[in-house]
């Protein structure tokens, strides 16, 4: 299937490109992917005519959540606008659609969210994804909801917390981890893999895909710690009011896997994560990122 990926160049879309051996594009062309802005309603619709994609998932997004507080116009550009002119370019071309979004359309407060739980975001962050949903949703969309992504990352530059955790406590630091701010995470390796097989059952509407232990990062970069050898001692509990952190962050955005769990199996932390930590360990040290 012709498959395009729209930020192919982020964390989440090297391993979509990968997988599905499609076409990813970048918002600034980096890295040699093309450059597509998804803010520019014509710069997409003329890709979307020339490459005549079948299948478009849309990985892009402006993912800091303390920068879309302070560029809330901006956040919704990309965010929702964005996400409104990948639709429609999609609808035209009768591609499919699937439009990654966020634990953050939640507010936290009860955690163990199902798909059909009121929404109610907390932060620019989390109201700008919820918007980019219902547009998606419009258009009959598949929405992959994912939360705290992990995994080794594919480019250069950013590392996901879980490269942090194990690059620090392999280079002998210390780490500071949030003892309350509760998720399920995401295996990024996962995302692919679901959304093809959601693809292939012809799936549209909203799925949430993580693992199932609910999980502070507080527990989870111990368990990074265990399982790579390191002393969990040498993880530091910090508290988000302590982190200053600018856009204020739901406190258990948990989420339910139940309907997704017909179609896909999901990555179990206690299990999986062991094997991840020894490739990532290796990946550390061929890359002399210690
Ligand atoms: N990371 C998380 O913690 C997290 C949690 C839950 C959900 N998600 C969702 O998962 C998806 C992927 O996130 P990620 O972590 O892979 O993000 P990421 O690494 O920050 O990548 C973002 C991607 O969006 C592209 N982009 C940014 N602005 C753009 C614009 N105006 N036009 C076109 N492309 C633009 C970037 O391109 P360049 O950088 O190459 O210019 C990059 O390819 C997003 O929908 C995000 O909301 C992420």
């Amino acid at each position: 299937m012709r498959t395009l990926v729209v930020g192919g160049s982020g964390f989440v879309g090297r391993y979509l490109v990968r997988h599905f051996d499609a076409v990813g594009t970048s918002g600034t062309g980096r890295d040699g992917f093309p450059k597509l802005d998804i803010t520019r309603r014509q710069e997409v619709e003329r890709l979307f005519e020339r490459f005549r994609p079948e299948l478009v998932i849309n990985a892009a997004a402006m993912t800091n959540v303390d920068e879309c507080e302070r560029r809330r116009e901006e956040a919704f550009m990309i965010n929702a606008d964005g996400v409104r002119n990948i639709s429609e370019a999609a609808y035209r071309v009768k591609a499919k659609l699937v439009q990654i979004s966020t634990d953050y359309v939640f507010d936290g407060a009860k955690g163990d969210y199902g798909e059909d739980d009121p929404t109610n975001p907390v932060n620019v962050y989390g109201s700008s994804k919820l918007r980019g949903e219902l547009y998606a949703l419009e258009r009959d969309a598949l929405v992959l909801r994912i939360s705290s992504p992990f995994g080794i990352n594919l480019g250069r530059g950013k590392e996901s917390f879980f490269e942090y955790v194990l690059r620090a406590l392999a280079g002998g630091e210390r780490v500071k981890a949030l003892v309350d701010q509760i998720t399920t995470p995401t295996f990024v390796e996962d995302v692919p893999e679901a959304i093809d097989a959601l693809v292939q059952r012809g799936s549209t509407g909203a799925f949430h895909l993580a693992v199932r232990e609910a999980i502070s990062r507080y527990e989870f970069a111990i368990k990074v710690a265990e399982f790579a050898g390191f002393e969990p001692g040498r993880v530091d509990r910090i508290t988000s009011r302590e982190m200053n952190f600018y856009a204020r962050r739901p406190r258990d955005t948990s989420m339910k896997t139940d309907k997704i769990s017909g179609s896909f199996r999901t990555t179990e932390l206690s299990k999986d994560l062991k094997d991840l930590v020894t490739a990532a360990t290796k990946h550390i040290s061929d890359h002399r990122l210690i």
